[in-house]
């Protein structure tokens, strides 16, 4: 329990130190010229990102002034400090260094339609707790005008309509009350999924409004706290596929950049009952949310990688890979390789400008363990990753390029011996020589297409 203290504790620090490099388990779209007006942007989900508790309450003035964030169908620009609710889709719009934020298309929308949430709407503000308690601060000092300050408006006062104290009382209250709801909730959730008398629909209706909760982190914390955990593990390997899969969902979403989760996750045995998931003849709907737990799971905990190794996960991985049928599971497959590639890469170069300390090596120790690439090339993947070159969609295909790049020292002579492989990257370089070609017309500056012609151009290069 001690080694996994510090462990935490320097992956807390790992993950604020790499802030937004690290992509691993969200949502990654690469968003091609075609469709966007601005072509080298990077999609994420907004968890990573959303760790700050963010409240609705009605909006009682119509000042406009709060930094309220209402999503659209449409990219829209965020303010520095913005409260942004969970479910979006945030990205980073590489031109302006701006983060812009919209609506999902899929599991995004669920979030604002989820019939827990309609309280969710136009009236509505967004308040974070930094904000709330700077307010308090401010208001019990007797200064200035609460809301206002929530709002960063402070300073400009004029034309600022006095807000009642009776309405703040109404408010703080009304927020001691969502936050108590929340608790009560997941209670009622995890009572109902326990209960013999409940049925697959509504076990199943539990986990998805759970997973819905756990994105916060406080409420994953309270599902530990609550024994729901074990409940969900549990729920792996059950016999309804609906419920396996669910389970994983909720599995994913609370361990997600959530370090205690992971570690009870891990000492739960759920890494075993993921694997059984993606080794069996199980739906991929089942896979796919298996392999986002598993990648949740693993993500900055070299130890848990380590053992994923060690059991197998490359050999797992391998045959869904190859799976008939699975096709939609081999991008998310590669990036998940490709992305513990990197971590370590990155974790082991952040690591030697880092102050010696001894519980920093041990954790740096557990990253020099973890030898994927070697097992990958063992195992075949450098003929595997070249098969995503054919993808249709861009983001498939950039994937395969980096984890080849990225497994070169191992695959070298094996990809100069591959003709399917030189073809298609002479083909490739050809088509992403015009689109870059056109994205330069445009004045596009080291856009995206530029990008993978780099990538083409040095495997090229090493391949020959
Ligand atoms: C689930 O139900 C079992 C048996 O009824 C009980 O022992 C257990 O405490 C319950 N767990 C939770 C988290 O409610
Ligand atoms: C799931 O596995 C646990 C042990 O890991 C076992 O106790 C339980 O009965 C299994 N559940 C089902 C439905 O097979
Ligand atoms: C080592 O690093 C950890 C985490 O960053 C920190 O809590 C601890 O105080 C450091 N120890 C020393 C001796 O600097």
């Amino acid at each position: 329990m001690v080694l996994f203290k510090l462990i935490n504790t320097l992956r807390n620090k790992n993950c604020v130190f790499k802030g937004a490099v690290i992509i691993w388990c969200l949502n990654i779209h690469l968003i091609s010229t075609h469709t966007e007006k601005f072509p080298t942007a990077l999609t994420i989900k907004e968890d990573e990102f959303n760790k700050e508790k963010v409240y609705d309450t009605h909006k009682t003035q119509d000042s406009g002034e709060l930094e309220v964030f209402y999503p659209t169908n449409e990219w829209q620009t965020l303010k520095p400090g913005q409260a942004v609710p969970a479910g979006l889709h945030v990205r980073l719009n590489l031109q302006t260094g701006q983060r812009e934020a919209k609506l999902g298309e899929e599991e995004g929308v669920k979030y604002w339609t989820h019939k827990q949430r309609p309280k969710m709407n136009k009236q509505s503000v967004l308040f974070t707790t930094k904000k709330l308690i700077q307010a308090l601060k401010k208001f019990k000092g007797g200064t200035d005008d609460p809301l206002k300050i929530i709002s960063g408006q402070a300073e400009e006062s004029q034309s600022s309509p006095f807000y009642p104290v009776d309405n703040l009382k109404r408010d703080m209250k009304m927020i001691n009350f969502l936050v108590e709801t929340d608790v009560q909730i997941m209670r009622k959730l995890l009572s109902q999924f326990n209960s013999t008398s409940s049925t697959v629909d509504q076990r199943v209706t539990a986990l998805l409004e759970l997973e819905y909760l756990v994105h916060q982190v406080d409420n994953a914390q309270n599902l530990l706290s609550m024994g729901g955990m074990k409940l969900v593990i549990d729920a792996l390997n059950s016999t309804d596929v609906r419920l396996q899969e669910s389970a994983a969902f909720v599995l994913g979403s609370a361990a997600s950049s959530n370090p205690l989760v992971q570690d009870q996750a891990l000492e739960g045995g759920a890494l075993q009952k993921l694997f059984t998931l993606l080794a069996a003849s199980h739906p991929v709907s089942v896979k796919k949310k298996a392999l986002f737990a598993l990648a949740c799971l693993l993500h900055h905990v070299p130890f848990a990688q380590s053992h994923f190794v060690k059991i197998g996960g490359v050999q797992v991985l391998g045959e869904l890979f190859q799976e008939q049928g699975a096709d939609n599971l081999r991008v998310r497959i590669i990036t998940m390789l490709y992305d513990m590639i990197t971590e370590k890469e990155l974790i082991l170069q952040t690591g030697i400008d880092a102050v010696p300390n001894s519980s920093h090596q041990e954790y740096l120790q557990q990253y020099n363990e973890v030898s994927l690439q070697p097992i990958l090339a063992e195992q075949g993947w450098c003929s595997l990753v070249p098969e995503l070159l054919g993808s249709p969609e861009h983001d498939g295909r950039e994937k395969a390029l980096r984890t080849l790049l990225a497994m070169m020292p191992h695959c070298q002579t094996q990809y100069q011996q591959n003709p399917t492989l030189i073809t298609s990257l002479s083909t490739l370089q050809k088509e992403y020589r015009k689109h870059f070609l056109t994205e330069e017309t445009l004045g596009e500056k080291d856009g995206y297409f530029g990008e993978i012609l780099a990538l083409l151009d040095s495997l090229i290069m090493k391949t020959h």
